[in-house]
């Protein structure tokens, strides 16, 4: 779990962000490589990749660079829809999908129980006020935003549904799991993408369990990629397509991990393309050893 490193700093980040610093920052601008025909506020981009550090949450950099690289294929394919998150905390994910989102044709949708986890004893009560802050200090006009502070099985078809970007990260149970996909399974337009967090995470087995179970009851999305801990998911009929998008080799200029390669595996039964650190160095050390 990422921490803040000192109370310093927490009060530093909301003073930035309550200022609606971000915004108006003309000095801080981190370099992100993107296309020039990524349609994407890229000044709000750069700030926002700028205080990732800031923000509290389970959102790395990479993972971040790979949710932009998955929105220049869908945006390049002409794939518009909603985008939703289940599972947002303090907003670190959320806030680079509502830049995702093009507030024009599209709407973000965030789901979260807000206070309802055992951490939240450590870090003070996790309220919406936080995320709204942060949204408020990247955007003027945060009504492409709705926020549904509420249990994930809960949700209605009216509130989550023609998505195009789903991304699960709320309930950690084997039940949450279940629940997620298939209510995801039911919001995604035809070239929709779902995204689950923590995939074979040893201390959260009870995803694993889900996913599996998901997958092998359900035919409704296949696997299609994993990076970092997460598993791309998207309806049988566009693997395909999706494979095709991801074997482009210009991830690379999006995705900027040292070391990162990729290779192709079966996962039941389909082909995914898998973003690692150096597998093949790492399977060398282990057969040197073994020998
Ligand atoms: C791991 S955190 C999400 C991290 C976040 N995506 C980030 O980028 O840092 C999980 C969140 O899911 C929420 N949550 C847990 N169970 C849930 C449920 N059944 N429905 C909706 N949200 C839930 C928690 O309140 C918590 O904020």
């Amino acid at each position: 779990m990422r921490k803040h490193k000192t109370h310093f700093h927490r009060l530093l980040n909301k003073f930035l962000f309550c200022t609606g610093f971000p915004r108006y920052n003309k000095f801080l601008f981190h370099k992100q490589y993107i296309n020039s025909d990524h349609r994407i506020n890229h000044r709000l981009l750069s700030h926002y990749l700028t205080y990732l550090d800031f923000i509290n949450g389970w959102f790395h950099r990479e993972e971040a660079q790979m949710f932009l690289w998955l929105d220049y294929i869908q945006k390049k394919g002409n794939i518009s829809g909603n985008l939703f998150e289940i599972g947002t905390f303090e907003g670190k994910s959320s806030l680079l999908l509502a830049l995702m989102t093009n507030p024009e044709s599209e709407k973000l949708g965030l789901c979260d129980l807000f206070g309802g986890m055992d951490w939240d004893l450590e870090w003070g009560k996790v309220n919406r006020t936080v995320i709204v802050d942060y949204m408020k200090s990247f955007f003027d006009d945060v009504n492409f935003i709705k926020i549904y502070e509420k249990r994930s099985d809960e949700l209605t078809d009216n509130e989550c549904n023609n998505c195009r970007f789903i991304h699960i990260d709320g309930g950690h149970s084997e039940e949450d799991t279940l629940n997620d996909l298939k209510l995801a399974s039911k919001s995604i337009i035809q070239k929709g993408l779902v995204i689950i967090d923590d995939l074979y995470l040893q201390n959260l087995p009870t995803v694993t369990d889900g996913i599996y179970k998901f997958l092998t009851n359900e035919n409704s999305l296949v696997p299609v990629a994993m990076f970092a801990k997460k598993l791309l998911l998207c309806k049988p009929e566009e693997h395909d397509f999706y494979m095709k998008q991801l074997r482009l080799t210009e991830w690379k200029k999006y995705i900027t991990t040292p070391g990162l390669t990729t290779v192709e595996r079966k996962l039941l039964g389909k082909t995914v393309f898998v973003f690692g650190v150096k597998f093949f160095d790492e399977i060398k050390d282990v057969t040197l050893r073994v020998h």
